[in-house]
């Protein structure tokens, strides 16, 4: 199978192209990424040299370098991870958002149609469902309700593929994933931040009251629900994958502070984050009944083995927390929210 990956260079998409390569001999990646602040060729260091791997430096807007790149690679499945990913970045400024999450979304239907293709397979999240009381999980008859304009942006693209399907017949799937953590995120996401601020000595910025949860999932067993609805999913469906695995943020804080062998006096409470949605809990039974996919990958040893790879790969994020993401830390966190550095 010849796929083109979008967005490979983030964190979710190189862990997938290298999880994907080393799995099936038979399938060639192409990978098309802009190589935003967030998009890192340190990440795919290990495939550079896979005669099955190629990189495309591009924008999913573009429609000529799309519908070439489809062509000549006789490209057979489109799998879209290319977004703005941040919610942060989507309270300053929600264009970027809808420019690559809606648009770039539309240009990759509209090419991989006239193309024809065998599946368009859409990166989703669990926030476009919104927000949740005390109990109960999102399943995938849930009302989109996105609360904040990431989710937002990503809930219209949902509709869009979903829309492609119902009126040509195009064999799309939407994966909704709930938190991912694991190697190679960037450090402005809750997990890499802390653990990267706790090993620098640095305050550990919890919006509001630290009670909102997450249900947090290894980026390696959402690889594998992705590579499980590509090779199995039923087209036009939408499968939810999580990992049952419920924290607020403030007990997960106080993980991450044993974990790394930091203090608790870094712990710093800040001003809450607008529009803060409160709780996310996922069902995927959907996807374990009907895919046979579960995770495998328990929190605990997921975590610990999360924070040695952050301890063991430190030029990784000091590169990363030296360049340009110093001026969004300083405008997010010292400016805005009052931190003391
Ligand atoms: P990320 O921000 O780490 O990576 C995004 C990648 O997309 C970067 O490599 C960036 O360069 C690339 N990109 C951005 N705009 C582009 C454009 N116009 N054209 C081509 N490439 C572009 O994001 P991530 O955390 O790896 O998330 C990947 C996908 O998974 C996203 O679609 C996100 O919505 C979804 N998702 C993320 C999570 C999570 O917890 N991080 C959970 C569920 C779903
Ligand atoms: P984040 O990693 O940004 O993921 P998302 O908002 O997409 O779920 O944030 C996870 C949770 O952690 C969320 O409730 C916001 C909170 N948070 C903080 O308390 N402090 C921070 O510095 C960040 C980045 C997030």
């Amino acid at each position: 199978m010849n796929i083109l990956v979008t967005g490979g260079a983030g964190f979710i998409g190189s862990n997938f192209v290298r999880y994907i390569l080393e799995e099936h001999d038979e399938f060639k990646v192409l990978n098309l990424d802009k190589l935003t602040y967030a998009g890192n060729l340190e990440n795919l260091k290990e495939v550079e040299a896979n005669q099955n791997y190629e990189f495309v430096c591009g924008d999913i807007c573009n429609a000529d370098l799309v519908s070439l790149l489809l062509r000549q690679h006789s490209i057979s499945a489109v799998i879209n991870f290319a977004a703005e990913s941040h919610v942060d970045r989507s309270i300053a400024g929600a264009a970027e958002f809808v420019q690559t999450n809606v648009q770039g979304t539309l240009n990759l239907l509209d090419r991989a149609k006239e193309h024809g293709i065998d599946r368009f397979l859409q990166v989703s999240t669990d926030e476009v469902y919104g927000s949740l009381g005390d109990t109960g999980a999102f399943t995938e008859s849930s009302p989109l309700q996105p609360h904040n304009p990431y989710s937002a942006s990503k809930a219209s693209a949902d509709l869009l593929v979903h829309s492609y399907h119902h009126t040509f017949g195009m064999p799309v799937l939407i994966t909704r994933c709930s938190n991912n953590y694991g190697p190679y995120q960037f450090p402005e996401k809750l997990i890499p931040l802390m653990i990267s601020n706790a090993m620098e000595g640095k305050p550990l910025p919890v919006y509001g009251d630290g009670k909102n949860v997450r249900d947090w999932i290894h980026t390696l067993d959402h690889s594998k629900a992705i590579e499980a609805v590509l090779l199995n999913g039923k087209p036009g469906e939408t499968y939810n994958i999580g990992s049952e695995n419920e924290w607020a943020n403030i007990d997960l804080v106080h993980r991450i502070l044993e974990l790394v062998g930091a203090s608790e006096d870094l712990i710093t409470f800040v001003k809450d984050r607008p529009g803060h949605d409160r709780r996310y809990a996922i069902d995927a039974s959907k996807a374990k009944a009907e895919l046979g996919w579960g995770p495998q990958i328990g929190f605990e040893d997921g975590l610990a083995e999360t924070v040695n790879w952050y301890k063991q790969n430190q030029e990784w994020w000091q590169n990363i927390k030296a360049g340009g993401y110093q001026d969004y830390y300083r405008r997010h966190y010292l400016k805005e929210r009052g931190i003391k550095d």
